[in-house]
Formats: C-alpha cells, structure tokens, sequence
C-alpha cells in the first residue's frame, strides 16, 4: 500500500546511551558505522519506504525520557536504541508507555547471545516488536514493521 501525505509515516529514531560512540566500540558486536552514517542508512531507508525520519541521542536518561513526553503529537512511531538503559532504566519504560506510540526495540549487537545482563530488557512489554543481532539493516526491518502498523 502507498503512503499518501497525510498518511501516518513520522518516524522518531532514538539512541541512548553511548551510542554517540559508535565507530569506537567493538566492531564485532556493533559494526562500524558512526552514528551519523547510521542515521544517513535509516534515512534512506525511511525515504524509501514513504516513512519520514527524525533522530536523537542523549546520554542522559532524563534527556531521553523528556524527549519521549515531548513526542506525542509530532511523531507516529518510534524506534527505540536505547543501549545499555535497555537493561534497567524503568523510568525509559514508564515514559514509553506514556508516548503510547507504536516502538520497535533494536539492538545492533545480539543482546540474547551475549551476557546474561543484557539478555534482560524492561521495554520489552511496551514495544511492538524487537529486532536485535542483525547490524544497521535491523533498523531497516523496524522501519517495514511500523510502516505494517501503520498502514494497517
Ligand atoms: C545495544 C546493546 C546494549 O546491550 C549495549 O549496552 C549498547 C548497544 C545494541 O545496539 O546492540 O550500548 O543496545
């Protein structure tokens, strides 16, 4: 189905913590890419699925639950990184919740086959789906997966 231009197709792409980082972390669990060529890739991406996109890092917790309570209304959708705060900020749950926008949760890195720690995610519940392991093209996926909810 083809999105028209009052279609639902605004889309918030949030990094958390350390993610600013990328291109400096372990290449084997996160790749190689900086954020800004990520961010260029899921811009691309989003063009060519008719979905319009929009990104944010902070590596501060409050910076990012404030910006999820500013979201309503200006976005349809979200992808949520937020790295290791996955693994227990309740407040970044809590504030999920309260956007109530359709979010995919991605990890680059597959966060099951790694430590135990990071086999727990406490955003989980309030996402519709979590694509993890599969490098910059899981960002691909969550776009075609919200695109699905939102045309739905
Ligand atoms: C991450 C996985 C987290 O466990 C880690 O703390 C990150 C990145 C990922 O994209 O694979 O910072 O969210």
């Amino acid at each position: 189905m083809s999105l028209g231009a009052t279609s639902r197709n605004r889309i918030a792409v949030m990094h958390g913590v350390n993610l600013d980082q990328l291109g400096r972390r372990p290449a084997a669990h996160y790749g190689a890419l900086t954020l800004m060529q990520l961010e260029a890739r899921v811009s691309d991406w989003g063009a060519e699925l008719g979905l319009a996109v929009q990104f944010f890092q902070t590596n501060h917790e409050g910076a990012f639950v404030e910006e999820l309570h500013r979201l309503e209304d200006t976005v349809d959708g979200l992808i949520v990184n937020p790295g290791a705060w996955t693994h227990y900020a309740w407040a970044i749950r809590d504030a999920l919740e309260i956007a109530a926008l359709p979010a995919v949760e991605v990890h680059l890195s597959d966060v099951d086959a790694r430590e135990a720690w990071r086999r727990v995610s406490v955003i989980r519940d309030v996402c519709i789906a979590t694509v993890a392991g599969k490098g910059p093209g899981g960002y691909r996926d969550a776009l075609a997966r919200l695109r699905e909810e939102l045309t739905a």
